[in-house]
Formats: structure tokens, sequence, C-alpha cells
């Protein structure tokens, strides 16, 4: 029976991850362990790009590398023929070192430092993702020292609620992202990028919010964009080239969560834009979408080793796991629901379990109730549809060790990033006060 794409019950009843026993790789690797369905991850990319071809507009489909990023996804992303989002120096380090093309890059970010900004124009990035008008002259004073020419798309905040969790919601007017579309700020902000010799101003983009379920969201967002390059026309006299409309499509991570295939949400939002301009007898610029989320979250699971199982005097049965919210903060940062199953036996039993990780907090629950056959300790527990935003997120609290990373690809499993050791937590510390000690450790930094 199949759970995800790849991911799949055997007939032993046993949890399968890209044909190989979830119990094998724990053996194999140890735990707490992220293990992706490399396959799953491609044929999402594939999914993406098909049905935008499907719809007929001039697109390209930049991984939201926020969600999940090492040097084998931008491998992965490079391969499948993606562009890369970026939204920090770090990142743009990361996807070049893994031989990212750099002019497939999109630099996004609310708060770019000057030398990011320099790192990025230096070494060739593809398109900057302007945030404010300041951020534009700083482009401007960079691209012309260095001698180049940057390719500039504006970051609009379009007034677009999705109804998604509020850390989620990036389109409303009083978003930390982007430039107001209130006033006339966008066009503003269009004269001035115009006027700067060494910013080349290709278009708008916008991001409404991620974890979106609802379709009309999609769709209005792709008309206010349509609005907006009707606008930029009239009152700037130009009309862009490109548009970049962001990513947000939602994931189910438990059954009730009722998703949007990929097809839908590429026609509600590029197909509304798309219908938009038409009517108006516009042309259809060049298309990005930015999906992360949906490209790796189903394709990822947490495999984990119980470790103490109590019952609390209210009768609740509590099981605790060798990792929480330090490989996962969504539960405590979103309220965000998994699904659990028994690695040696996946299925849903009758006994109800909250599930807590290993960190020192009481609000560390991964699950507040799962339903499984009887657990024991040394069961391996695999968290389903923890590929997004669940290495990247990760953290060191209680100075845990970071898990590993695993992808499954071709029935193949390989590691694709270390385990972290003691000693890694070690490495980044700093020794002795003296002032000698001090100059010679801050060559570090
Ligand atoms: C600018 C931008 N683009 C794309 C994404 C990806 O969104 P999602 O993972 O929901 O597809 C995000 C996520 O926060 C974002 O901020």
């Amino acid at each position: 029976m199949q759970l995800y794409p790849g991911i799949e019950v055997g007939p032993g009843g046993e949890l399968l991850v890209g044909g190989l026993k979830a119990l094998d790789l724990a053996r194999t690797f140890g735990t707490p362990l992220y293990v992706y369905v490399e396959d799953a991850i491609r044929w999402k990319a594939r999914e993406y790009l098909k049905e935008l071809r499907r719809i007929s507009v001039p697109a390209d489909v930049a991984y939201a590398s926020k969600a999940y990023l090492s040097l084998r996804m931008a491998r992965v992303a490079g391969e499948e023929g993606l562009w890369l989002d970026v939204a920090s120096a770090g990142e743009f380090f990361l996807a070049t070192k893994a031989g990212f093309p750099p002019e497939r890059i999109l630099f996004h970010g609310n708060n770019k430092s000057p030398e990011e900004l320099k790192m990025a124009i230096k070494n060739g990035v593809g398109r900057i993702v302007a945030d404010s008008l300041a951020e534009i002259k700083r482009i401007q004073e960079i691209a012309s020292a260095l001698g180049r020419t940057q390719a500039v798309l504006i970051r609009v905040a379009p007034g677009i609620d999705p109804h998604t969790h509020k850390a989620l919601a990036t389109g409303r007017i009083d978003s930390k992202f982007g430039i107001p579309v209130y006033r006339g700020a966008h066009i503003e902000a269009v004269r001035l990028a115009l006027k700067m010799k060494n910013v080349r101003f290709m278009g708008f983009h916008c991001h409404v919010g991620s974890q979106i379920f609802e379709r009309r969201w999609f769709e209005l967002a792709g008309k206010t964009m349509g609005a907006i390059y009707e606008d930029c026309l009239k009152a700037a006299g130009v009309f862009p080239e490109e548009c970049d409309m962001g990513g947000g499509l939602g994931v189910a991570y438990v059954p009730e969560d009722k998703e949007l295939s990929i097809g839908e949400y590429c026609e509600a939002l590029v197909g509304s834009f798309r219908d938009r301009l038409s009517n108006l007898g516009l042309p259809m610029p060049r298309i990005f979408i930015e999906p992360g989320r949906s490209i790796v979250a189903q394709a990822g699971i947490t495999l984990y080793k119980v470790g103490t199982i109590k019952r609390l005097p209210s009768g609740q049965k509590l099981l605790a796991v060798d990792g929480g919210m330090a490989d996962n903060p969504r539960p405590m940062l979103y309220s965000a629901k998994y699904r659990c199953l028994l690695a040696r036996q996946a299925r849903e039993g009758q006994l109800s379990y909250r599930v807590v990780g290993k960190n020192c907090e009481e609000g560390d629950t991964l699950i507040e109730e799962a339903f499984l056959p009887m657990v024991r300790t040394g069961d391996i527990l695999a968290v389903m549809v923890t590929g997004a935003y669940h290495y990247s997120m990760s953290s060191n609290y209680n100075a845990l060790p970071r898990p590993g990373v695993v992808h499954v690809y071709e029935g193949r499993a390989f590691p694709v990033v270390r385990r972290q050791t003691y000693r890694d937590l070690l490495d980044e510390q700093i020794e002795g006060t003296d002032r000698l000690a001090l100059a010679s450790n801050m060559g570090q930094f």
C-alpha cells in the first residue's frame, strides 16, 4: 500500500522507503535520521514543469531551497532543470559549491547585508529580488563598483491574506517582506530601478504565503499581479519581461488535510494571471514559480528510536523518542500536526500515545495523539512528511547533535549530510580568554 510516492507498506506490514526497509535504514545510519526518497523529489519537480508546459506559459520553476538544502539537493534541482531560490548568502554559497549555476539562482531576503549582495553580484547571481527602495539603491552602488549590471525583480506585498498560519502569511500589506502595493509605492520603486544604470528591472515578485490549501488565494494572487502589471505599464510606461509568483502550495501532513494538485495550483496562480493579461490584450511575461515545501515535504520522513514509555496519572500513554523540537520545531512554531507509524508494523493501531521529544521543554510534543499498535522501547518510529523545513530549521538545542540526512535513489541509500558528533559541538567553541587567544580566534570569523 502506497502512503506517499516512494513510501509504502510492504507485504509483511513493514515500512518501505524508496523500496528499502525503514528498519534497515535506522540500523545502518542510526537515529534520529532524516530520510528522503530522491525519486519522489525528482518526480515532483517534473510534475511542476509538466503542468506549466500544459498551460502553455513560458515558465521556470525555482525550487525554494529554504525548505531543504544540501549539496545533493542542489544537484538534484540542477539536474532536473530547476532554478534555485536562496534567502541568504549561506544558501547561495552551498548551492554554488554544489556546482549549481549562479545565473539560475534568485536571491531573496528582507534584509540582505551589503556583503551578501556583493557576494551574489560578484559571483553572477541570476536575479536579486529587491525588497525595498533602499535595497535597489544599494544594488546599484555595489553593481556599479563591480562594473556589473544586475537583473532585479521587485518584491511586492500585494495585500492578500491567504488565511494560513499568521507566521506563513507574507502577502499582507503590512508584511515584513516587499514593497506594499499602497499609494503607488511599487511604481515608485520601478521608476527608481529604471533610473539606475547598473540595475536591470525585470519584473515583480510576490509570494502570498505558505501552506495554502484554497484555490481562491492563488487565483486572487494571479489576478492582483495582472492588475499590477497593467498599472506598471500605465504609470511607469514599461511592461516587465518577467513575473515571479512565489510558492505556497499546501501539503497534507495528516489525512484530514485536503491539498490541491500541482496542476490545480499552476492553473489557479499562473492561469489567472495569464487570463487577466490576455483580457487586457497584454502579452505574457516569462513566469517563475518558487515551490519549496510541495517538492520535498512528502518525500521525507524522520526515523526515531523509542526510549521511555510512561503512563500518566490521566491514563494517557507517553512515548518519548530520541529527537524532538530540535529536529522538528514545527509543532512548537505552527502547532503543526503529524502522523507516525511503527517501522516494523506500519499501520494504525488501537492504542493512543502522545509522542514527545527529548528536549528539555514541556511543550516538546511532536504528536498530541497517535494511534499505534503496542509500542516497545527500542522500536523505530517514523514520522511522516518531514521533508520540508525540518532539517533546514533544525537546531542544536540542548546540545543535541543534528541528525544526518540520507537519500534513497533508485533503490540505493546513501548519506548526504553526516550526523553531527559531540566533536562538532566542541569545534565551534572558543577556549581561553587571554588577549592572544582571542586575537587568534577572531580570525575564524
Ligand atoms: C519568497 C518565497 N518563495 C517561495 C517560498 C516557498 O514556499 P513554499 O515552501 O510554501 O512553497 C517561500 C517560503 O517561505 C518564500 O518566502
